[in-house]
Formats: structure tokens, sequence, C-alpha cells
């Protein structure tokens, strides 16, 4: 049997039964029979801000050690990565951010070929939240899928956004569709 591809789903949210999450539960467990799942709390590591030294210009990596060392082969061996970020003051949070800047080295057409996308939650008003999600990958030059966006504030509310459910199920479908390899796709047409 062929060995499954991973996914890789990256939440910026401090809570962990938090909105942003259990949307990031949903596609994880539609995509887990077609790849092995790895889903990362930003919140559990340690990840600094760009320090803006400008080491990855010449260097194809990151000068500063801490935990996004361990996040960078994540990414290079996935094949699908989920961003997935709460809206604070009309953006991606600032966990999420910082992980974003972290991966300024990574933009020079490394992770092509992958799958992205992306889960965004707010209460109201998302503010620049898609732009930032789309702006990003569309700079690690990965292909690219439209994210979901839920509305909800207190834990769990997302649940009750019938619209976002079924986007994850669209965002599933079309991240199964993208990977299938050719002998499947040849099968299902027999
Ligand atoms: C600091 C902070 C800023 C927020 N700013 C916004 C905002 O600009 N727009 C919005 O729609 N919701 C905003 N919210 C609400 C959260 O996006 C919302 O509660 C969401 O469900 C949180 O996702 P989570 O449960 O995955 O953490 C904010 C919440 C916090 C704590």
């Amino acid at each position: 049997m062929m060995e499954k591809k991973k996914a890789i789903g990256i939440i910026g949210s401090p809570r962990k039964n938090g909105n942003t999450t259990l949307l990031t539960n949903e596609l994880l467990d539609l995509l887990k029979d077609s790849f092995e799942i790895e889903k990362i709390f930003l919140k559990d590591l340690n990840i600094n801000p760009c320090e803006e030294c400008y080491h990855c210009m010449e260097n194809e990596e990151c000068s500063i050690k801490d935990d996004m060392q361990v996040l960078y082969p994540k990414l290079k061996e996935a094949q699908v990565i989920i961003l997935s970020s709460p809206i604070f003051m009309g953006g991606v949070n600032s966990y999420m951010r910082a992980f974003m800047e972290r991966t300024w080295h990574l933009r020079k057409g490394q992770l092509k070929g992958k799958t992205g996308s992306y889960i965004i939650v707010g209460r109201r008003d998302i503010g620049s939240g898609t732009n930032e999600m789309e702006e990003y990958l569309s700079r690690l030059q990965v292909n690219k899928i439209a994210g979901v966006l839920g509305f909800g504030f207190y834990e769990g509310d997302v649940l009750k956004d019938e619209e976002a459910l079924k986007n994850i199920q669209r965002l599933s479908s079309q991240i199964i569709s993208l990977n299938q390899n050719k002998s499947e796709t040849i099968n299902q047409l027999l």
C-alpha cells in the first residue's frame, strides 16, 4: 500500500476548544482517510517574531533558534498545509502572524506543488483576515484553495454556522481531489 501523504493543520487560536480549532477538527476529520494528519497549536510552541536580521537573504534558513525550527521540516514534509486563525482586531492573531513572518525564507518556491488553504473565525467582522491568508499563501507559491470563514464568539458557536460547516466539506473534497493520484482518478472514471 502507498504511504499516505501528510496534511498539517496549524492553529493560531489560544483556545484549544475554540471555534477555530473546532472547524479545523471538522476538516482534519474529513481528511483523515486520505492523509496522515497532524495538528499543531502555535500556543504550545515558543515562536518569536521576525528580527529582521536578513540572515535568510543569503541562507535558506532562519537564524532564530526557537520552535519554528521544528515546524520547518514539517512544512516541507506536508502535502497539505492548513492555516487556522481567529480574527483579533480585524486580522489574524499574533501567534499566526509570528508564524507567517518566520516563513519568509520559504517564499522562493520551496513549497511549490503543495496544497494550501485556511480557516478563519471571527465574531462579526473579519476585517483583512481573508486577504492576509490569501496574500500569505500566494507568497508561499502553494496551490491555494479558497478558505473557510466561520462566525462565532463563545466556544462552540461556530458549530451552529451551517454555511461554514458546508464549506468545510467543500474544502475537504477539493483538497482530496487535487491530491488524488492519477491511477485513483482513472479507477473512478472506469
Ligand atoms: C483580542 C480579541 C480581538 C477580537 N477582534 C475581533 C475582530 O476584530 N472581529 C471579530 O469578528 N471578532 C473579534 N474577536 C472575537 C473572536 O474572533 C471570536 O471570539 C472567535 O470565535 C475566536 O476564535 P477561537 O474561539 O477559535 O479563539 C476578537 C477577540 C479577541 C479576544
